[in-house]
C-alpha cells in the first residue's frame, strides 16, 4: 500500500489541465449496454474506478479497450452475462447504474445492492421505484436486485429527492421503453447533462436534462456514438481550494466555469480572486481569507463532493465558518483528522464550526474516502513541516495523476510504501 507526503508550505503557482470527470464517465460507460455498435469516449480519467467499471462491462461480454491515453472503445455486440457481482458493486457502488441499460437490452439484470456505504446509508429504493414504474418485475434475493421485463414502458416517475444515480438508471432505462418516460425532481448535475447527451447523439429523444423534468420518449434502438466526456468540475474545485489556501496563483486551463458557479461565489466571499480566464479559470489568493456559511445542496447548489475541500481551506479563514452538510448523513470524517492537524472544528449533527485561522502542523492522517482524503491533502499544502497520508487508494479512485499536477504547480508531494 502507498501513502502521499506531503510538505506543506509551498504556494501554488502555473497552470493546470483537468482530467475528464468520473462521475460523468462511469454512467456513460455503463450506456455501451444499449446498443450493438461501438461507442468511443474520449477525454476518460485513469482511475481505478474506470478500471473497475471496465471490468464490469468485460464481465457482462462487451468488448472493452483502451484505444488510447485517454480514448476507450466499448463494444457490446452481444451481452453475455446479466449479472454485476456483489464483488464488483461493493468495490463501486457506480457499478449499480448498471440495472437500467442491462435491463433495457436484454429483459432482465441480476445486480447486487451496494449496502452502505462510509459516508453515509445511500439506499436505492429511488432507482427501484422508478425501475418498476417502466413496468418491471423486481425481486430482492441473496443481496441482489433482480429485474426482469419483456419489455419496458414508458412511465411517469416523481423522485422523492433528486438522486443523481436514479435518475441516471431511470434515463438508461427508458431510451428504448415503449412510449413516453417523464422523470419529475430530476437531478440537474451536469454528469447527468453529459450522460444525456451521448444517449441523444445515439439515437435516443431526451429533452429537459439539465432541468427538473427529462422528458423521454422511446426509440426502438440506439446505435454507436462518439462522445468527448466533460472535464472534472470536482477536480477543478478541489484545485481551486488548493491554490487558495497556499496563497497561490493558478490557471486551470479548461475549468468548466458554467458547473461551478456556488463554488465561485463561495470563494470569493472567502476572498479569493476567481476569473473566467478564456475557456479556463485563473484562482489567486494575496489577501486572508474570510470565513463564509455554506451548505452542500444538490445542484448549482454547492456539491457534497467539494464540502471537505473547503472545510480545509476554512480552516485559514479568519473567523467562524459555518458548513452544513445536507446531502450525506457522515460526511464528516475528516474533521476529526483535520482537528490532530490543528485545525478547531465545532461539530452539532449536520453542521461543523470551522474557527480559524489555526495553525496547521503536518501530522500522520487517514481518511475513509476520496473527497475527505482530498481534503486532507489541501490541509498538508498549507501545514508546517510533513504530512503522510495514507490509504490513498482513495484518491486514486477518483483523481487521476494528483501528485503529478500538484508537483507541476509547485507543490512538494511524493508517494511512498506505506511501511
Ligand atoms: C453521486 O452519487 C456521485 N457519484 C457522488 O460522488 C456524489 O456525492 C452524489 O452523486 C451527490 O452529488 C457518482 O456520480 C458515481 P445520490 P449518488 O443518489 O448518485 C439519497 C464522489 O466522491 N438517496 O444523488 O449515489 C442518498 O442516500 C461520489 O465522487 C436515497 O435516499 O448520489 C443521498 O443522501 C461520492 N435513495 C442523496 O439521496 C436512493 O435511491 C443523494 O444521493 C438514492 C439516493
Amino acid at each position: 500500500m502507498e501513502k502521499m507526503i506531503i510538505h506543506g508550505g509551498a504556494p501554488l503557482r502555473g497552470t493546470v489541465t483537468l482530467s475528464g470527470s468520473k462521475n460523468a464517465a462511469l454512467p456513460i460507460m455503463m450506456a455501451s449496454l444499449l446498443t450493438s455498435e461501438p461507442l468511443v469516449l474520449s477525454n476518460v480519467p485513469r482511475l481505478r474506478d474506470v478500471k473497475t467499471a471496465m471490468d464490469l462491462l468485460t464481465q457482462l461480454g462487451v468488448a472493452a479497450r483502451w484505444i488510447d491515453d485517454h480514448r476507450v472503445e466499448l463494444h457490446a455486440a452481444k451481452v453475455t452475462s446479466h449479472e454485476a457481482s456483489y464483488e464488483l458493486v461493493k468495490t463501486m457502488r457506480a457499478s449499480f447504474v448498471v440495472l437500467g441499460p442491462l435491463l433495457a437490452r436484454t429483459g432482465r439484470a441480476r445486480v447486487s445492492t451496494p449496502g452502505g456505504c462510509a459516508i453515509g446509508a445511500r439506499p436505492v429504493n429511488l432507482h427501484i421505484a422508478g425501475i418498476r414504474a417502466l413496468g418491471s418485475k423486481i425481486q430482492f434475493r441473496h443481496g441482489y436486485v433482480e429485474a426482469h421485463a419483456e419489455k419496458l414502458t414508458g412511465g411517469r416517475i416523481w423522485l422523492d429527492s433528486p438522486s443523481v444515480g436514479a435518475t441516471e438508471n431511470i434515463l438508461m432505462a427508458a431510451v428504448t421503453a415503449r412510449g413516453r418516460t417523464v422523470i419529475e425532481n430530476a437531478a440537474r448535475e451536469p454528469e447527468v447533462q453529459d450522460l444525456a447527451r451521448v444517449l441523444v447523439a445515439m439515437g435516443a429523444k431526451i429533452s429537459g436534462a439539465g432541468t427538473h423534468v427529462i422528458e423521454i420518449e422511446g426509440v426502438e434502438r440506439l446505435h454507436g456514438a462518439e462522445h468527448e466526456v466533460i472535464p472534472d468540475r470536482i477536480e477543478a474545485g478541489s484545485m481551486m481550494a488548493a491554490a487558495a489556501i497556499t496563497g497561490g496563483d493558478v490557471t486551470i486551463t479548461n475549468a468548466p466555469i458554467e458547473h461551478l458557479e456556488a463554488v465561485a461565489t463561495k470563494l470569493r466571499e472567502a476572498g479569493v480572486t476567481v476569473e473566467a480566464n478564456g475557456k479556463g479559470v485563473r484562482i489567486a489568493r494575496n489577501n486572508g481569507l474570510k470565513p463564509v456559511e455554506l451548505r452542500t445542496l444538490p445542484y448549482p447548489g454547492f456539491p457534497t463532493d467539494l464540502q471537505a475541500q473547503m472545510m480545509a481551506m476554512l480552516t485559514q479563514a479568519d473567523g467562524s465558518s459555518v458548513i452544513t452538510e445536507t446531502i450525506f448523513e457522515n460526511r464528516f470524517m475528516h474533521a476529526q483528522e483535520l482537528a490532530r492537524m490543528g485545525a478547531d472544528i465545532l461539530m452539532k449533527g449536520p453542521t461543523a464550526v470551522v474557527r480559524g485561522p489555526s495553525k496547521l502542523s503536518g501530522a500522520p492522517v487517514m481518511a475513509t474516502d476520496l473527497r475527505a482524503s482530498m481534503g486532507l491533502i489541501i490541509a498538508g499544502l498549507a501545514a508546517e513541516h510533513t504530512t503522510e497520508l495514507s490509504r490513498i487508494y482513495h484518491l486514486d479512485r477518483g483523481y487521476e495523476a494528483l501528485d503529478a499536477k500538484l508537483s507541476s504547480l509547485g507543490a512538494r508531494i511524493e508517494r511512498a510504501q506505506e511501511q
